[in-house]
C-alpha cells in the first residue's frame, strides 16, 4: 500500500527533511582535503540530536552510522572511517532522520577541492538528472516517469544508470512503497497521486553500470572502479507540483517557507 500523507504530515516531513538540508548544507562548508569521513559523520550526529532528531540509519540493519560517505567509485551506503579526503576526491554524503516520526532523507555529491572536468560533468549530469526526474512529479503522472527521466538524461551524456538500488516512498518509515527505480519506461505502474511522499536518488556511474558490495557488507562500489555519483531529495506530490521537501530553506523562493512555496523550479537544462 502507498501511504498519502495529509498536509500537517507533510509540515512535519518538511521539518524533518530541512534539518537534512541544513546539515548537508553545513558539511559542504566542512568537507575538505584532510578531512575524515568519521569527523563529518560526528558532526552530523551531533547537529541531528541538537535539533531533537534521530539519525535513521543509524542501526537500521545494523547500519553503524548517522551518515553514508561514498568515495570516488562508491556509489552508495559507504561507511565513515578514519579516511582522509583528499584533493580531486568526490564524496556522496547520505544522510536519513526521524523527527517527530517522520523521515527526512536526502544526498549530495560534493567535490574535494578541485576535481577533474570529466568527475564535474558527472556530479552536474547526476544533480540534474535528479532536477529533471522531480520536474515530473505532478498529479496523474506515473512513478514510471521519474527513472524514465533520469535513464535519459544519463545515458544521453554517456553514463550508466545503477540498478540494484532504487529510491523509495518515504513517510513514518525509512522505506516504504513504492519502489523508485531511475530507469524504465514512462507512463507504468501506481500513478502518482497527492500526498504521496517519494525519495527520488539517482545513483550514476561514469562507466558500465555493474555494482558489488564490499565486505563489509555495505560500501557499494562501481565493479569497473569508474566514479560515481548520487543526489537524492524527498519530494512530495501536490496539486500545485513537486513540493521538494529536503530543499534547503533558504532556496524556498521569495514567498518565505510556507504552502506557496511549494512547487519548484527545476534545475537549469531541466
Ligand atoms: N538514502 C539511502 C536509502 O534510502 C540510505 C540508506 S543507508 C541505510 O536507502 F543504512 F540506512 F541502509
Ligand atoms: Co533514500
Amino acid at each position: 500500500m502507498i501511504s498519502c500523507k495529509s498536509p500537517a504530515e507533510l509540515q512535519r516531513m518538511r521539518a524533518a527533511n530541512a534539518l537534512v538540508a541544513e546539515v548537508l548544507g553545513e558539511l559542504r562548508g566542512v568537507v575538505g582535503e584532510g578531512v575524515t569521513t568519521r569527523e563529518l559523520d560526528v558532526l552530523a550526529e551531533d547537529r541531528v540530536r541538537a535539533a531533537g532528531a534521530i539519525p535513521a540509519f543509524k542501526g537500521y540493519h545494523n547500519y553503524p552510522a548517522t551518515l553514508c560517505t561514498s568515495v570516488n567509485e562508491e556509489v552508495v551506503h559507504g561507511i565513515p572511517s578514519g579516511r582522509r579526503l583528499r584533493d580531486g576526491d568526490i564524496v556522496s554524503i547520505d544522510l536519513g532522520v526521524v523527527l517527530n516520526d517522520y523521515y527526512g532523507d536526502a544526498a549530495v555529491t560534493l567535490p574535494v577541492g578541485t576535481i577533474s572536468e570529466p568527475a564535474e560533468m558527472l556530479l552536474h549530469v547526476t544533480e540534474q538528472a535528479l532536477a529533471r526526474s522531480i520536474a515530473q512529479v505532478r498529479l496523474g503522472g506515473h512513478v514510471s516517469d521519474l527513472g524514465h527521466a533520469v535513464q535519459r538524461h544519463v545515458e544521453a551524456h554517456g553514463y550508466s544508470v545503477v540498478r540494484e538500488f532504487v529510491g523509495h516512498g518515504i513517510g513514518t518509515s525509512l522505506h516504504e512503497e513504492p519502489q523508485v527505480p531511475n530507469y524504465g519506461e514512462p507512463g507504468q505502474g501506481p500513478r502518482l497521486v497527492e500526498g504521496m511522499v517519494l525519495a527520488i536518488e539517482p545513483m550514476v556511474s561514469m562507466g558500465k553500470p555493474a555494482v558489488k558490495v564490499l565486505r563489509d557488507g555495505w560500501t557499494a562500489v562501481t565493479r569497473d572502479g569508474s566514479l560515481a555519483a548520487h543526489f537524492e531529495h524527498s519530494v512530495a506530490v501536490t496539486a500545485d507540483g513537486p513540493f521538494v521537501l529536503s530543499r534547503p530553506p533558504q532556496e524556498a523562493g521569495s514567498a518565505g517557507d510556507g504552502a506557496a512555496a511549494m512547487t519548484w523550479a527545476p534545475l537549469d537544462g531541466a
